[in-house]
């Protein structure tokens, strides 16, 4: 039934882009959500962590100027990396093996981590000469016994959990942080999902502090640099005018990715189900929903990517820069190309919230579209490209940005991770499970994680006076 109304979907939103050109079609079916139970209030949120002043405590403190983060952090450590079969994690695996890490790959299937293998050397040539350096072993990512004795015996500098998709995995375990901070094992991973990375750092943050096991979660690239870059302009805002709080300040994330960036099937039911929630919207301190993929604005991706089209999407940066770094208004906007794709999305995001959250119905739909999603893919590239602006209604010269764009995302995921694994290793970061705007501090150690993941990026650019080398090293 769902297959067919997603035919019927794809063919309406094909007809609305060829015949006009205009705004996204509007359906007026009313439906009831219940996602209460996934988009996080103030009520159900324990604050653990750094809290909301720490961004102005470290606005005071004196800074290091030096910094330990480097790619020579990688050389010769031992990184498992969780579901480096798959797209992110195969990125993360080959970035890693390039900078001279000894990756082992954690899966529950050998034969797919084999497969994988070909598509690495075809997306990172150089990979070849490496690849019998690196192996595999079975883990399960919701079994942390089935973790334990590996790292006994292997000993990781750093374990790296790709295996997603991550969305409303708030009462499922998580093996693979369980058995890192119980080990005193540094962890990273790429949970997209607010609830489900809020659910891990209540479990576990305080054996973390006590083995004294720094934990990133919820990083890479967006959320991840994304992340940095907001904490890196608001620094720079209550910078230039000290008697402005974060809650006076705005900030918009936008981001941008062609076609589906080339996802794997993972990641279009990751986007699947962020389609089923509502989005959350910080307007005055107060947590607000729009619907998902409706509204429409044009933002201005910088020369190579250009103008594109951004509507309401729940991604976790809104309940991250308020929680953690206490600002008071925050959006986050999403847009893909061709047009009929962001129609597409909007189309998706009326459907039943019943049908959109149920995830093994969703990996059957991605599985069924993805042979549609490469022929758009083809066309379309895989640009991902981001944008953060940093305003304030009580000071009209605050006008910082940041703007971030790479030709393909699947590279670029790899780079970013890489970029917060060289953090990790550095020693820079304390014991305990961090999200990225609390774990990386200073605006040197913030700076040198934004240069390490600007690697592989075609745009780096500046606005409101700051010098490039502020975000981007
Ligand atoms: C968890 O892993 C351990 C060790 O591999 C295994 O003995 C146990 O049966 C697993 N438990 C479940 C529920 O799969």
């Amino acid at each position: 039934m769902l297959f067919t109304l997603f035919i019927q979907c794809f063919v309406v939103a094909t007809i609305q882009a060829f015949v006009s050109h205009t705004t996204p079609v509007a359906f007026s079916t009313t439906k009831t959500f219940s996602i209460h139970d996934r988009v996080p209030t103030l009520n159900n949120i324990q604050n653990i962590g750094p809290s909301i002043s720490s961004l102005q405590a470290a606005n005071t403190e004196t800074e290091s100027t030096s910094t330990s983060i480097s790619l020579s952090n990688l050389a010769d450590k031992r990184i498992l990396v969780v579901g480096g079969s798959g797209r992110v994690g195969g990125s993360v695996v080959c970035q890693l093996t390039k900078q001279g890490a000894l990756v082992t790959v954690g899966g529950t299937n050998e034969d797919s981590f084999l497969s994988s293998q070909g598509r690495w050397k075809r997306l990172f040539p150089s990979i070849e000469q490496n690849l019998d350096k690196i192996t595999f072993s079975k883990v399960d990512r919701e079994n942390a016994s089935s973790l334990e004795s590996i790292l006994e015996t292997n000993n990781f500098d750093l374990v790296i959990h790709t295996a997603g998709p991550f969305q409303g995995k708030v009462k499922t375990p998580n093996g693979i942080i369980e058995a890192c901070v119980k080990s005193a094992t540094p962890y990273i991973d790429v949970c997209d999902d607010y609830c489900t990375a809020r659910a891990a750092k209540s479990k576990y943050a305080s054996i973390a502090v006590e083995n004294d096991t720094p934990c990133i979660v919820s990083t890479g690239c967006w959320p991840g640099v994304s992340s940095l870059m907001c904490k890196q302009l608001t620094k720079n805002a209550l910078e230039k005018n000290p008697s402005l709080t974060p809650r006076d300040l705005t900030v918009d994330f936008s981001f941008f990715t062609a076609g589906s960036g080339g996802a794997g099937a993972t990641l279009l039911v990751a986007t699947f189900l962020i389609l089923a929630e509502k989005s959350l919207l910080i307007q005055d301190g107060r947590r607000k929903e729009v619907d998902a993929m409706k509204d429409y604005d044009v933002v201005d991706f910088g020369k190579i990517v250009g103008k594109k089209d951004v509507a309401h999407l729940n991604l976790l940066e809104a309940a991250s820069a308020h929680d953690v770094l206490g600002i008071g208004n925050v959006k986050t906007l999403f847009g893909t190309a061709p047009g009929f794709w962001n129609q597409l999305l909007g189309l998706m995001a009326q459907l039943p919230s019943s049908l959109l959250s149920n995830e093994p119905l969703m990996e059957k739909l991605a599985i069924f579209s993805l042979p549609i999603v490469r022929i758009v893919d083809y066309f379309a590239g895989a640009t991902n490209a981001m944008r953060v602006d940093v305003t304030s209604a009580k000071d009209p010269s605050i006008q910082e940005m940041a703007l971030y764009a790479h030709e393909n995302l699947e590279p670029c995921v790899g780079e970013c991770v890489m970029a917060f694994s060289c953090a990790l290793l550095s020693g820079n970061v304390k014991g305990g499970i961090w999200f990225p705007e609390e774990a990386i501090e200073t605006k040197e150690d913030i700076a040198a994680v934004l240069g390490l993941a600007g690697i592989g990026a075609h745009t780096l650019e500046v606005g409101g006076g700051m010098k490039k080398s502020d975000v981007w090293g």
